[in-house]
């Protein structure tokens, strides 16, 4: 179950990690053949939000995540974050940075090292902290994940649902502002995934890092997400946002509230169409 933390709503949360998305176009040029991923996309996330991110294969999600990460450049608008700029006009690609980390579906955790040194390994090498501070911050961010017990053994000895949960922790030692998250659940079984859905809010309710979630899963989206933007088929652009106004702290009593389900047929629909459009298209696996 989850522990209460001490707020409630969305305005009690950090104040960074605030990104406006703003007309971006991204076009694709190999070999002089253009494809457009993102089509005038503009997008306001809020400080501490949990944004995810749904729609069809190959629509274009993965290609935003980047250009907010910073791997690649934009075709046209601009990226900011806390109002500072990250790319746009002058210069179209992000610098990556610390305050903005992703977590990929096949997020590769050093297999050769302890799962704690894998979570110290970034400080440590960027100088950001010291090796004690650094291993007392881990022990501390383990324990609260549920990693108890498994700080000294290796990524390989432990269950892929685990690993995940260290690749997180990883991810937010150096508290960034924004947690990027592209399909980090897809390869688990659906009862791995609820445990998994608990752990990542216990981890969100005590630090609050802004979150942009990709996901093909809609009860996913509903659950953990407060808003939830459905992507049209390629080129992507929000087709549909929805707040979802089941209030957090949420635990697994929500997936049976009537509210719930509303709102998953509320994004069913808008989902599926696009979802037909993109296989209409021939848009293959992204
Ligand atoms: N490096 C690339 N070069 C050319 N086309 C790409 C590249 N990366 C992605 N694409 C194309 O851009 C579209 C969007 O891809 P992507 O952002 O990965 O979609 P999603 O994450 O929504 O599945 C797809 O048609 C894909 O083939
Ligand atoms: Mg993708």
């Amino acid at each position: 179950m989850i522990e209460i933390p001490s707020f409630q709503n969305i305005e009690d949360a950090a104040l960074k990690g605030a990104i406006s998305i703003r007309d971006v176009v991204k076009i694709y040029d190999p070999k002089g053949l253009a494809v457009m991923a993102v089509d005038h996309c503009s997008l306001e996330i809020s400080p501490g939000e949990i944004c995810m991110i749904v729609g069809p294969s190959g629509c274009g999600k993965t290609t935003l995540l980047k250009a907010i990460a910073g791997f690649h450049e934009i075709s046209s608008g601009e990226i900011l974050l806390d109002n500072k700029f990250l790319c746009g006009p002058g210069q179209l690609k992000a610098k990556p940075g610390p305050d903005r980390v992703v977590v990929f579906q096949n997020g590769a955790l050093f297999p050769w090292k302890t799962n704690i040194e894998n979570v110290i390994f970034g400080p440590i090498m960027q100088g950001t902290m010291s090796r004690p501070i650094a291993l007392e911050k881990a022990r501390q961010m383990m324990a609260d994940s549920g990693l108890i017990g498994v700080e000294d053994s290796y990524p390989g000895e432990i269950s892929s649902g685990m690993r995940r949960r260290v690749e997180i922790v990883r991810a937010l030692m150096n508290e960034p502002s924004v947690l990027l998250l592209d399909e980090p659940y897809r390869a688990l079984d659906s009862l791995t995934k609820s445990v998994m859905h608990e752990a990542l809010l216990q981890i969100y309710y005590k630090n609050k890092t802004t979150i942009f979630f990709i996901t093909h899963d809609i009860d996913e989206a509903i659950f953990l997400g407060h808003k939830v933007v459905v992507m049209t088929t390629r080129p992507c652009k929000p087709k549909k946002i929805l707040e979802v106004d089941i209030p957090h702290p949420r635990d697994y009593s929500v997936l049976t509230s009537r509210r719930y389900r509303e709102l998953i047929e509320e994004t069913i629909d808008s989902v599926h169409e696009e979802a037909e459009k993109a296989f209409a298209a021939g848009e293959k696996e992204g």
